[in-house]
């Protein structure tokens, strides 16, 4: 079964460096067999402070329509993030809190970046929030260190076999989650909710 795995970005600063990750994640993922993806940028999705959820909205923007049925219709998730004060920034967490339904059941996989923890704190966070949405969060994750020395526009300045063979492991595990669940949600796609 073919699987769809979009690819999250969680920050709209100025010269962000996060968005080096996502499109080399992008360019890999994307030439994955049976693998579909693509890269939501959050600086091109209207969403800001939580005022209403996508399913409240009384007028929303095309752009909210395509977003949402993307998640519905995707697999799983790959989510690239900084880390911000030792936690995810608030674009994400807002962007996260504006659907529900879409993400119950898939699983999420983390590539963070940051100084010297390069962003594992975010990741702890990430687990957390993953879980509130009744969503599963894969337990490889990819944290790259000191992005600013290590990586440029075009991917990591070195030891690219290596990172590009952690990525395949991390993608890996991301199908084979995706590839499970999706047989599982044919029968019953919601979560049945806290216990
Ligand atoms: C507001 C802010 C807070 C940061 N806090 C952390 C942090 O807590 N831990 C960390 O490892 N790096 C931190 N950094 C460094 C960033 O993770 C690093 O600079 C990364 O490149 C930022 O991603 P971005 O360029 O996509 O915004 C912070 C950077 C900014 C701008």
């Amino acid at each position: 079964m073919a699987l769809d795995l979009p690819i999250l970005l969680g920050t709209v600063r100025n010269e962000r460096r996060s968005i080096w990750v996502a499109r080399y994640v992008e360019s890999l993922l994307s030439k994955r067999p049976d693998v579909t993806t693509r890269l939501w940028d959050a600086a091109d999705l209207p969403f800001g402070n939580l005022v209403r959820r996508e399913w409240e909205m009384t007028e929303r923007p095309d752009v909210v329509d395509q977003f949402v049925h993307a998640m519905d219709q995707a697999d799983g998730f790959v989510i690239v993030t900084p880390e911000y004060n030792y936690g995810i920034p608030g674009t994400l967490k807002n962007l996260i809190d504006h659907l529900f339904d879409e993400w119950n059941r898939k699983p999420f996989g983390f590539i963070t970046d940051g100084a010297a923890m390069g962003g594992t704190r975010a990741q702890d966070q990430l687990r957390q929030v993953i879980a509130g949405i009744r969503a599963i969060s894969i337990p490889t994750s990819i944290p790259v260190q000191w992005i600013e020395k290590t990586w440029d526009q075009t991917g990591p300045k070195t030891e690219r076999n290596d990172w590009n063979s952690r990525f395949d492991r991390f993608f890996l595990e991301l199908e084979w989650y995706a590839r499970a669940l999706q047989r599982e949600r044919q029968d019953s796609a919601r979560s049945p909710g806290p216990a």
